[in-house]
């Protein structure tokens, strides 16, 4: 075979691509058209989930299609959804402590420590080490690791607690915002100002320069020491 080429299956099909591709790109050179599963193609979305096997190797492995160069030998499958529980809340009406994960996301007790969720995330993010902490109600650490998260769901589809993990970091770091986060006073008294209409010629103005204009006010602004 042409050293530039390596052998994949798509669907249990076989396609030869060029391998410096990537999965996500590697399918559409195999005439795959990726409408769902697919979003910003540089691993910020969380969208391309996908798996695979290599030959002769019984692991199934996980990770993001768009940030994963094709091997020779891999067996693929895209996931564009991750089937997951997503619990109903309004956040006004929530406290940030250990009781509202109890309410809400039960299951994120029958943690394990098996850290296959940390081994499944693309992002390198402690999975279980977030988990961990909100169980011990450390809401600013749990707010704080899982602040990567991109929301792909490989580590809720290897779960054996069948926990939702990202559903219930995207929760956290709600309160974490809501309710403990230091406030940026000074950022307050402006949104004030802003309402009551104090910087109204200055938005007007602002409102209505180039895209290029406001580039070069942007670089030449001052800035904070
Ligand atoms: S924590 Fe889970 S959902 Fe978030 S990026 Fe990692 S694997 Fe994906
Ligand atoms: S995969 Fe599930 S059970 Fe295992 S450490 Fe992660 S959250 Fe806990
Ligand atoms: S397409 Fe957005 S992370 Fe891969």
């Amino acid at each position: 075979m042409d050293d530039n080429m390596v052998r994949i299956y798509i669907m249990g099909k076989e396609y030869r691509v060029p391998s410096n591709l990537t999965i996500l790109t590697a399918m559409e050179y195999a005439g795959y058209q990726v409408k769902r599963g697919a979003g910003c193609r540089e691993g910020f979305c969380g969208a391309c989930a996908t798996v695979y096997r290599l030959e002769d190797d019984y692991k199934l492995r996980a990770d993001l299609a768009c940030q994963t160069k094709v091997e020779d030998g891999m067996f693929l499958a895209q996931l564009p959804f991750v089937p997951a529980q997503r619990a109903r809340y309004d956040i006004d009406q929530l406290s940030p402590t250990v009781g509202v994960f109890q309410r809400l996301y039960p299951e994120t007790f029958k943690c394990v420590s098996c850290n296959t969720c940390t081994k499944a995330c693309p992002q390198d993010i402690n999975v279980m080490d977030y988990v961990q902490a909100i169980i011990r109600e450390d809401i600013e650490r749990a707010a704080d690791i899982s602040f990567d998260c991109i929301m792909c769901g490989l580590c809720a589809m290897r779960c054996p607690a069948e926990i939702v993990q990202y559903n219930v970091a995207i929760l956290v770091r709600r309160l974490y915002g809501k309710y403990l986060a230091p406030r940026s006073l000074h950022t307050e008294k402006r949104i004030e100002e802003l309402n009551k209409g104090m910087w109204k010629k200055e938005v007007e103005e602002l409102m209505s320069l180039s895209e290029e204009e406001l580039k070069k006010r942007y670089k030449k602004r001052e800035k904070e020491a």
